[in-house]
C-alpha cells in the first residue's frame, strides 16, 4: 500500500514538474502564505474511523465550522498550478491517498481578514504531506522541491510571499536519534527554504507538538521550543484537543489553532517587529551538502 502511495505521489510531482510555469495566469492575490508539514497541517479535523478490529475505513464528516467557510478573497493553488477559490479540505488534492478533512488555513486566512481587513486576497499554497518526517523534507527531496516549485510559480501571478506555516514532528518522535538530530534538521530546513526562495526575513511560524505518539516527544517539542532563528514564531498546540485517534487535532481545535497562527503572523507585521535576514547554511564544499551526508557526518549512531 505504501509503495504503491509513494508512485502517486511521484507521478503527481512528476506531472508538476513539467507544467509550464509561465502559464500561471495573473492573479489578484496579494498574500501568498505556503502550508507545509504532516498531516495536522493537511487537515484531518472530522475524519472518523468506521473501521472495527483495526480495520482502517476513514471518512470526513463534511463539517465546517463558520471560520472555515470559503471566502471570495481567499485562493488556494491547486495541484495543477491554477488559483481557485479555497475551501476544505484545502489538501485534498495534495495530500493524496489519504482522507482529508478540516486543517489550521481556512481558519486561519478568515481570521487575518477579520482582523485586518485591508490586507487584500490571501492565496495559500497548501504542501503538507501526512506521515512524513523531517529528513523526507530535507533540501533536495521530493517534498521539498515540491514545495519550492509550487511556491515559486504561486508567485508569478503575482503578490507578496508572507510566511511559511509549518507543523510536523510526530513522525521524528519514534527513535531517540531522529529526536536529537530534530533542531539541526528543522533549523537547515527553514534556512534552506529562505534561501531558495530569496526571501531572507521571510516569518516561519511553527507549531510546537503537545503530545505524541512515539516516546521522543519532549526531545522534539524542546527543538522546536528552542530554535533560535530570527523570524521564527511557535505557536504551542498544547491544550488543543487531540481527537479519538489520538494522533490528529479535531475540528474545533484546527479553528484555534488558525487564530492562533493569524495572531502570531499578524505581530510580525507591526512596526516594533523587526525581521532580521537569517543566514544561510554555509558549506565549504557544495557537493557534500547533501542531506544524506550531512547527517552520516552528525549522526554517531550510523
Ligand atoms: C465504511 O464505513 C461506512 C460508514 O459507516 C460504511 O457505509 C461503509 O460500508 C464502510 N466500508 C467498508 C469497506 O467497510
Ligand atoms: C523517514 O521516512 C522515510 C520514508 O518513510 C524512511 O525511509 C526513513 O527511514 C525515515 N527517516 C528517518 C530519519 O526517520
Ligand atoms: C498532531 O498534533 C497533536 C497536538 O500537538 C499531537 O499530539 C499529534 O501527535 C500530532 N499528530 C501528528 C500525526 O502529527
Amino acid at each position: 500500500m505504501i509503495p504503491f502511495l509513494w508512485l502517486i505521489l511521484l507521478t503527481h510531482i512528476r506531472w508538476v514538474h513539467t507544467a509550464d510555469l509561465a502559464n500561471v495566469q495573473t492573479s489578484q492575490v496579494q498574500n501568498i502564505f505556503i502550508l507545509a508539514g504532516q498531516s495536522n497541517m493537511s487537515g484531518r479535523g472530522g475524519v472518523i474511523n468506521h473501521g472495527q478490529n483495526g480495520m482502517v475505513n476513514e471518512t470526513w464528516d463534511g463539517v465546517i465550522p463558520p471560520e472555515c467557510k470559503p471566502n471570495p478573497n481567499i485562493l488556494r493553488f491547486s495541484a495543477g498550478f491554477q488559483w481557485v477559490e479555497a475551501q476544505e479540505p484545502l489538501h485534498q488534492d495534495i495530500d493524496l491517498g489519504k482522507v482529508c478533512g478540516v486543517g489550521p488555513g481556512m481558519s486561519f486566512a478568515n481570521s487575518i481578514l477579520k482582523r485586518d481587513p485591508s490586507i487584500g486576497v490571501i492565496g495559500m499554497v497548501p504542501c503538507a504531506i501526512g506521515g512524513t518526517n523531517i529528513s523526507e523534507w530535507a533540501r533536495g527531496g521530493v517534498l521539498y522541491n515540491h514545495m519550492i516549485r509550487r511556491t515559486e510559480a504561486a508567485l508569478q501571478g503575482g503578490g507578496k510571499l508572507q510566511a511559511l506555516l509549518w507543523y510536523q514532528g510526530e513522525s521524528d518522535t519514534e527513535t531517540l536519534e531522529d529526536a536529537k538530530l530534530y533542531k539541526f534538521r528543522l533549523k537547515r530546513l527553514f534556512k534552506n527554504v529562505l534561501h531558495d526562495l530569496q526571501s531572507p526575513t521571510l516569518p516561519v511560524i511553527q507549531v510546537s507538538l503537545a503530545s505524541s505518539i512515539g516516546p521522543y516527544k519532549e526531545q522534539v517539542r524542546k527543538a522546536q521550543l528552542g530554535i533560535n532563528l530570527p523570524n521564527v514564531r511557535t505557536v504551542d498546540a498544547k491544550g488543543l484537543p487531540v481527537g479519538m485517534d489520538y494522533l490528529h487535532i479535531t475540528t474545533l481545535a484546527q479553528v484555534q489553532l488558525g487564530q492562533l497562527l493569524a495572531d502570531a503572523f499578524l505581530q510580525t507585521q507591526t512596526t516594533q517587529a523587526v525581521l532580521l535576514p537569517i543566514q544561510p547554511v554555509t558549506c565549504n564544499a557544495p557537493k557534500s551538502c547533501s542531506n544524506f551526508v550531512f547527517d552520516l557526518l552528525l549522526s554517531p549512531f550510523r
